[in-house]
């Protein structure tokens, strides 16, 4: 295998020749290519630098926080200080990135007000809160061909569709603005508090419009967890990890001006960024904390860890509190999965610690399983000694009543492949997407049992919209603890089968899953199932 030279200069170059490689061998030759050179550096990255601020030297961002019930959002181009020198022009939600992060009470409604004004080069835009329960209409739907994305390079649309039929009538068009409803309660009650994300979804595009800046995050926050002992304020903080690759002049690079066709198709930057800063630092106490961390980048996967002996104790995955703190060693987070830990920084008074990522151990070193490998931040740890009132409770969140009735039994197989060929795409059940297509239905008020099976050479993070799910088992076996609670973004190694449950309540409509690797998701690996009334 080609190793990564740690001299950066020699690495470049070798990106750039494995760049080329695979660019000079899309389509069918590349099937062909042996499996070494499918290393996810190599995957449509340009030989870009831009210059990187010294490690650790610049803040860690907090991003705005709106918490207003009706909150306007204007979708517009910044520049922003990501890099050293230039400012790198992105599209943003509210002028930064991430975007505001909105954090509201469960069982509240809130009114999103999205203003489109990136231009038509950005064409129809539409907007997910990713880990909603929300109406079908309010939860940016992908849509299909307009006039000015007049045709699709992966997905097999029905031909003739009409607006509503396609979702067209639910995007928003450049120069308009449209108003998302979140209701926020589930099954009759407040939703459970949970830390969520907010980004673009547009068919075939939203690896793009998300790599431009399209990203914020969402925080409901209920009762429960407000009454737990654990850190708030200051000391409750999300982290945003993205990658993101730059040309000389500071500016993004197009990785998805190109064809990138599938299983070659993940995009990986050069740098880290967290809340939008290139391995940032931050002051904290020698107290506990509560971070948040989302992995909103399109393909790598981090595998977690503190330097110092910090201990992390995971409190909640993407769907809120887990039933019990789980201690871990190293937290595998995919594409769209989240993990909350409560970190400790007593032990390390007046050091300097850093959240890591490392190699995953065992055999996995296919793309998109292979781990970043490198600092994400710093913590720089205050000298005084703290008095600290919080606490990790032993029980966090009892699991749902449905989860005890749900069948063993799938009644539904989710089977992702990729086609052969001259022009290949990601499969869900044999199709791409297809806006007018149902792949399954579903009755409302109904707990159901899928199974997900990833029959590619290539991880997958698959994500249903929706509703939160349980996961029953993992490869025949009983799940680790952290799977072992509620999750709607599941990692599927090569190979791999997960058997989840979820209970379908409130809305009916239809609603997509898909992986969440963006190209992986624009490039055919999506699929809709309909929640229909019962007959
Ligand atoms: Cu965060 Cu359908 O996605
Ligand atoms: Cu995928």
């Amino acid at each position: 295998m080609i190793e990564q030279a740690p001299d950066p200069a020699a690495r470049d170059t070798r990106l750039g020749r494995r760049a080329f490689l695979v660019r000079a061998a899309a389509g069918a030759f590349a099937l062909i290519l042996p499996i070494r050179l499918r290393a996810p550096e190599a995957l449509g990255l340009p030989a870009a630098i831009g210059r990187a601020p010294r490690p650790f030297s610049r803040r860690l961002p907090i991003p705005k926080v709106l918490t207003g019930s009706d909150l306007t959002i204007r979708m517009r181009e910044a520049a922003l200080p990501v890099l050293s020198g230039p400012k790198t022009r992105m599209w943003t939600y509210g002028g930064s990135f991430p975007g505001p992060t909105i954090r509201r009470p469960a069982g509240e409604t809130t009114r999103v007000r999205f203003v489109h004004d990136l231009g038509r080069k950005a064409g129809e835009l539409t907007v997910h809160l990713h880990g909603g329960h929300n109406r079908s209409s309010e939860d940016g739907q992908p849509g299909g061909l307009t006039a000015l994305q007049s045709r699709a390079l992966y997905c097999d649309l029905s031909a003739g569709l009409s607006a509503s039929e396609s979702g067209n009538d639910l995007l928003i068009r450049p120069g308009r603005d449209r108003t998302y409803t979140y209701e926020q309660v589930e099954d009759g009650e407040p939703e459970r508090a949970s830390f969520q994300f907010y980004h673009d979804h547009r068919l075939e595009n939203t690896a793009r419009n998300i790599w431009r800046g399209l990203v914020g995050m969402w925080i409901v926050d209920d009762e429960l967890d407000s009454s737990l002992p654990l850190p708030t304020g200051p000391r409750d903080i999300p982290l945003l990890l993205a990658d993101r690759s730059f040309d000389k002049r500071n500016q993004l690079t197009n990785p998805f001006a190109a064809e990138r066709r599938p299983p070659f198709d993940g995009v990986v930057g050069r740098h880290i960024l967290v809340n939008g800063a290139v391995t940032p630092h931050h002051q904290v106490r020698a107290q506990r904390y509560r971070l948040r961390v989302l992995n909103a980048s399109h393909f790598r996967a981090y595998d977690l860890h503190f330097t110092g002996g910090v201990r992390m104790v995971q409190i909640a995955t993407e769907s809120g509190l887990m039933p019990r703190p789980v201690e871990r060693r190293r937290i595998l987070l995919g594409p769209g999965e989240r993990a909350e830990l409560i970190v400790d920084f007593a032990g390390v008074r007046g050091t300097r610690v850093r959240l890591l990522s490392s190699r995953r151990r065992g055999k996995h070193d296919e793309p998109g399983s292979r781990t970043y490998a490198g600092p994400l931040m710093e913590f720089r740890v205050g000298r005084a000694r703290q008095v600290d009132r919080t606490s990790i409770p032993p029980a966090l969140r009892p699991l749902p009543r449905w989860v005890a009735e749900a069948s063993a039994e799938p009644s539904h197989t989710w089977r992702f492949t990729v086609s052969s060929g001259f022009s290949p795409r990601w499969l869900v059940n044999g199709r791409t997407f297809d806006p007018a297509f149902a792949e399954t239905t579903v009755e409302l008020g109904e707990t159901v049992t899928w199974e997900l099976q990833n029959r590619t050479g290539v991880a997958h993070l698959i994500h249903l919209h929706h509703t939160d799910w349980y996961m029953l088992s993992r490869n025949g076996k009983k799940p680790p603890p952290w799977e072992r609670c509620l999750k709607e973004t599941f990692f599927l190694d090569p190979e791999d089968r997960v058997v989840i449950a979820g209970r379908m309540s409130d809305y009916v409509g239809k609603y997509v899953m898909h992986c969440h690797m963006l190209d992986h998701e624009d490039h055919g690996l999506m699929s809709q199932f309909e929640v229909v009334k019962p007959a």
